[in-house]
This record gives C-alpha cells, sequence and structure tokens, in this order.
C-alpha cells in the first residue's frame, strides 16, 4: 500500500487532480495494487481555511507519504499581498524547502497531434524533446533578502554550496547516461561568481560521467536557443532562477501550456505537479486541460514503482489526443470538457492493461 498526499490547491487545482486520481485508481485496479489517498491544504484556499500558506498539518502528512500530487497555488485576489502568510506560492516555495525537493525536472516533449498549435514554425519545432533539471531550493529564491533602513535599496542573495550542485548535476549527468549523452549547463559563468562554480563543478563531475558530452550555453543564449532550434537539446541543467524563466518559456513551444508534467525529488519523498499555474479564469468551469496533472501523476507511478501502470496513462493521453477527446485548449471547436477527458483517459487505462499487465 503506497500513501499519495493530494494537495489540490486553487483555481483549476481541484479539478485537474480530481481526474489524475481517477486515472490513477483506474490504474490501481487495472494493475492490481493499492492507493491510499489524503489530502491537505496548500495555497490560497489554506490561506482562506486557516491563516497561512502551508500549515504544519500538511507538512506532516508530506513527511509520511510515499508521494505528493499537487494541483496548483495562486489566485489573483491575493496578487502583491506583502504578509508571507498571506502569499499562497509561500506554500509552495515552503513545501520545496521543507521536503528538500532539490530538483524539479520538466520535460517538453512534441506531441504529433498538437504541433500545429506551436507557435513556431512546424520546421522548427518537430523533433522537440528535451528535459530540464532546474535546482529547486537554493539560489535567490532562498538566500537572504532585506532592505536598506531608509527603504531606497533591495538585496536577494544567490548562493550555492558545492554538495547542492553535484546533487542535482548527479541527477542530470545519469539522465545523460539514459537518454543520448549529452548535457548542457546553462549559466553565467561571464558574470555571476555562483554561475563559476556551477561550471566548476559540473565540469570536474564529468570524468564520472566520461561517455557524457558536457556543453555549455550562457543563459541568455540558452533562451533564445529554444525558440530558434529547441531540437538541439537533451538534457539541460541549470540553477533555480534561470530554470524557472527558460521552462516558462519552453513550455510554450510545444502548443500548449496544459500538457506538460513536472517532477520534483528530494531526500524525504517527491512532488509531482503539472508545469502549469492555477489558470483562475478557468476554476469551476470543467474546462481546464487535465492531461498534465494526469501525466504527472504518471510520473508519480513511476516513481513508486508501477511502471506498466504509468506507460499506461501515457499511452492513453496519445490515445485522447489521437481521438480528439481534449479540450478547448487543444481544440475550442470540438472540445470535451476536463471530465470527459479525465473519463476516456481512465476507460482507456483499463484498456491497455490487458495488453501490458
Ligand atoms: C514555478 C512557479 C513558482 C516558481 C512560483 C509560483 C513561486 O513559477 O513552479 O515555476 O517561481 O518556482
Ligand atoms: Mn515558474
Amino acid at each position: 500500500m503506497k500513501n499519495i498526499l493530494v494537495l489540490p490547491g486553487d483555481g483549476i487545482g481541484p479539478e485537474i487532480t480530481k481526474e489524475a486520481i481517477k486515472v490513477m485508481e483506474a490504474a490501481a485496479k487495472a494493475f492490481n495494487f493499492e492507493l491510499n489517498f489524503d489530502y491537505g491544504l496548500i495555497g490560497a484556499s489554506s490561506i482562506y481555511e486557516v491563516g497561512n500558506p502551508l500549515p504544519e498539518e500538511t507538512i506532516q502528512k508530506a513527511e509520511k507519504s510515499d508521494a505528493i500530487l499537487l494541483g496548483a497555488v495562486g489566485v489573483p485576489e491575493l496578487d502583491g499581498e506583502k504578509d508571507p502568510n498571506r502569499r499562497p506560492e509561500m506554500g509552495l516555495l515552503g513545501i520545496r524547502k521543507a521536503m528538500e525537493l532539490f530538483c524539479n525536472i520538466r520535460p517538453i516533449k512534441i506531441y504529433e497531434a498538437i504541433k500545429h498549435l506551436s507557435p513556431l514554425k512546424e520546421e522548427i519545432v518537430n523533433g522537440t524533446d528535451f528535459v530540464i533539471f532546474r535546482e529547486l531550493t537554493g539560489g535567490i529564491y532562498f538566500g537572504k533578502k532585506g532592505r536598506s533602513e531608509d527603504g531606497q535599496t533591495a538585496f536577494d542573495d544567490c548562493n550555492y554550496s558545492v554538495f547542492e550542485i553535484k546533487r542535482i548535476a548527479k541527477l542530470a549527468y545519469e539522465e545523460a547516461m539514459r537518454r543520448d549523452k549529452k548535457l548542457l549547463l546553462a549559466d553565467k559563468a561571464n558574470v555571476l561568481e555562483t554561475s563559476r562554480l556551477w561550471r566548476e563543478t559540473v565540469t570536474e563531475m564529468n570524468k564520472d560521467f566520461p561517455e557524457v558530452k558536457l556543453e555549455y550555453q550562457f543563459i541568455d543564449n540558452a533562451a533564445m536557443q529554444v525558440v530558434m532550434n529547441p531540437s538541439q537539446f537533451s538534457v539541460v541543467v541549470t540553477e533555480n532562477m534561470f530554470g524557472d524563466i527558460l521552462s516558462d518559456e519552453a513550455s510554450v513551444i510545444i502548443g500548449s501550456l496544459g500538457m506538460l508534467p513536472s517532477a520534483s525529488y528530494g531526500t524525504k519523498t517527491a512532488l509531482f505537479e503539472p508545469s502549469h499555474g492555477s489558470y483562475p479564469q478557468a476554476a469551476g468551469k470543467n474546462i481546464a486541460n487535465p492531461i498534465a496533472t494526469i501525466l504527472s501523476a504518471a510520473l508519480l507511478l513511476q516513481y513508486i514503482g508501477f511502471n506498466n501502470a504509468a506507460k499506461a496513462i501515457e499511452i492513453s493521453v496519445d490515445k485522447a489526443l489521437a481521438a480528439g477527446i481534449v479540450t478547448a485548449d487543444i481544440n475550442s471547436d470540438n472540445a470535451s470538457s476536463t471530465t470527459q477527458v479525465g473519463d476516456f483517459i481512465a476507460e482507456n487505462v483499463k484498456k491497455e492493461a490487458a495488453v501490458l499487465a
């Protein structure tokens, strides 16, 4: 029995996690394993309910979980709040830190069925299939912050230790070994001392992975390459802030934000969530695309050891796309609802199980 903590969060979070749970339950039944779902508060809904974005109870539940599935956090009503206890994203940053989720993985893969929706020309986006390893618990996000006494100056320190760099770089090298043995470090080593430490450390580690061809790009150049020639990338490793920006940029080139899952690995548990945000305008309307969350659930099942179930989900997503069972972000002329997409995928998982199990 595996324990999964579900943190639905805000906006479309509750709807999309519900579909992902539906699909996981179908997979558990079809592949004959047991999942136990528990629920916790995070983000704005938690602020409204208990007065802060990450209650101690959620952290305790997270600690006991085998894996966490998160929807999304954030509501426009709380944008610009200064009090950290009233900022939904502090829930997300807080759980990353508390669970030491240092490695965030965001795969960017083009789907044949939706590539016509890409803002890039088809010949440019063709063949795009890469993965960003974003450091998630260090750097400018978590450095000392403050204002000078007169309030006229502000600062956010950026710190990285060799230890922090090595633990994510190791995972990125291992992924490179599983893929085509290419690793790209995106940094700003021409300007930043932290980037120079990243470069030294990641270069030094190349001797432990001699088959991997290590390359470097400055982050500004990498940002440009993502839209000029995205198929050149395979595994990209980078620090927290650069990874945040690069992954948002990369996520739009495949045509819909609603397709991309993510996984965050740490020392205690792992957290899975869609790469997109809480899409408040769509909340409660049954129109949001649940696929990014369903694919995140597939990554979750893979992580806790149910590889065939994960594969069945991924195949079922492909079949939903091929059958045109998609939400309005993909086909506004003939849109299925959030629940219809979830139902189709859950049903199809059972069929795949007959083949795979
Ligand atoms: C992300 C988000 C978060 C981040 C925000 C909501 C704090 O943009 O997961 O990429 O900046 O890390
Ligand atoms: Mn982001």
